[in-house]
């Protein structure tokens, strides 16, 4: 074995091989199964305390090959009778080489994956981003459904992701399915799987993506878009932790972890009966919320720089900075597409504006540099009522944009609808 590069320890009997083994962690062990006091198997097994993945090779006499079939059970890689197989024996310890090679590369691949999806890079200075980061690690740890709440480009995805990075589950599958994308007919055999012949054009069967998160993580985003009967095939998954594949007679029983999110308002939902009550319940057991970005401006400016960052680090430029009149407007936009909206702008920004001067209003999207300057402010007198303020408020921004209802509704931060609504509130009707 040393002639062929391999670091050999040899031990000349079995209570010294006990203590070498019990005293530190090797890669290896090629042992007889018999010997004086303790076996082979015993010798496996205290190998195995200090390194799971040790490659272990028995070798047995002919009549004890039923105990060295046993330690295959035990987790020996493999054994050989008498005369040995010397070419076998560097074959084996050569593959376990291998992979325990590839097994580093995970390791080091998913030490990449914390950096990239790990707490830090959920970046915010709010009392709300704070309180969550504070519960991921507990909520992580646990095999609880969590239920993400938040509008579009909020974070809902990075935050299913740093949950599962900060599981016991990190090294299985996350899967990621958007039941929002997928027509009532498909969504159920994505997530079921199918049998051959199930339905027309099921050619072949196909595991689906609970089986594929077996032992992982199933994020389902915008899960309010499912339909009742899907819905009901999800309860039961929860309750039982079994499903079966359409067309199939028997269920499979999978451990998978869930995390669902949404940004409908459930319980809306269940008063117009488009959710389940009951199904409602069972993921609400954890519930995350992600406010909107214009409930949480003091993330704005750690963003905007984890964003400049970002941006010249991929470009391979120095990182851009941005002059106080970007920020006012980057901090008063009301960021109707949230964080996503602010990615955006910043990366666009940093490509098409002139890499040697600082960021200015006129590298800003459009709508950003309309926005009202702040100083032509309207006076509103304490004693004032929420309702008599709001109407002044909504008064002045209709002047200060010559009365672009679409343009209103973005200053203002509140969609098109509700302010129709507050219009004809005001309005009598
Ligand atoms: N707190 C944050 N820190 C850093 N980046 C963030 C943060 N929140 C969101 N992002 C980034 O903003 C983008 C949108 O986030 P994400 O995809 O998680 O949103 P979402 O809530 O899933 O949106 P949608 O509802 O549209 O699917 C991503 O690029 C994400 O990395
Ligand atoms: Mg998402």
């Amino acid at each position: 074995l040393e002639s062929e590069g391999f670091e050999v320890t040899v031990v000349a009997d079995d209570v010294r091989a006990y203590n070498a083994l019990d005293e530190g962690s090797w890669d290896a062990l090629v042992t007889e199964t018999r010997s004086a006091r303790i076996d082979g198997i015993r010798l496996l097994q205290v190998a195995r305390r200090t390194n799971p993945d040790l490659c272990a090779v028995l070798i047995a006499e002919q009549d004890q090959i039923d105990v060295a079939t046993h330690a295959l059970f035990e987790g020996a890689h493999d054994h050989q009778t008498r005369p040995l197989n010397l070419d076998k024996l560097i074959a084996v310890l050569r593959r376990a080489e291998e992979t325990a090679r590839l097994r580093g590369r995970i390791q080091e691949l998913n030490r990449r994956l914390d950096r990239k999806y790990g707490l830090h890079n959920i970046v915010g200075n709010s009392a709300a981003i704070a309180a969550i980061l504070a519960k991921v690690p507990q909520i992580g740890a646990s095999d609880a459904t969590v239920l993400i709440l938040g509008e579009t480009g909020s974070g809902k995805e990075l935050l299913a992701t740093a949950l599962h990075q900060n599981s016991k589950r990190r090294n299985a599958p996350l899967i990621k399915l958007h039941c929002g994308d997928l027509s009532e007919g498909l969504i159920e055999s994505e997530l079921f799987g199918h049998e051959k012949g199930a339905f027309t054009g099921a050619v072949q069967s196909r595991a689906g993506r609970f089986e594929m998160a077996d032992g992982g993580t199933l994020f389902l985003d915008e899960l309010g878009d499912l339909s009742l009967s899907t819905q009901a095939k999800l309860l039961r998954f929860i309750q039982e932790r079994e499903l079966t594949r359409l067309g199939a007679e028997r269920p499979i029983r999978v451990d998978v972890r869930l995390i669902v999110s949404t940004q409908r308002d459930l319980r809306a939902e269940i008063e117009a009966g488009r959710f389940r009550e009951d199904l409602f319940y069972r993921i609400n057991v954890v519930t995350l919320e992600l406010p909107p970005l214009r409930q949480r401006r003091q993330d704005i400016p750690v963003l905007v720089d984890h964003f400049l960052r970002e941006a010249a680090s991929s470009a391979g430029t120095p990182v851009a900075t941005a002059t106080p009149a970007v920020m006012s407007r980057l901090l008063r936009y009301s960021w109707p597409g949230n964080v996503r909206e602010l990615k955006n702008t910043i990366t666009g920004m940093v490509l098409s504006a002139d890499p040697d001067a600082p960021l200015e209003v006129g590298d800003l999207p459009p709508q950003l540099q309309e926005l009202p300057d702040p100083s032509e402010g309207i006076w509103i007198p304490l004693g004032t009522s929420a309702e008599e303020a709001e109407r002044r408020v909504i008064e002045a921004t209709f002047k200060s944009v010559d009365g672009d209802m679409f343009r209103a509704a973005q200053v203002l931060g509140v969609s098109l609808r509700t302010l129709y609504r507050r219009l004809n509130i005001y309005r009598g009707e």
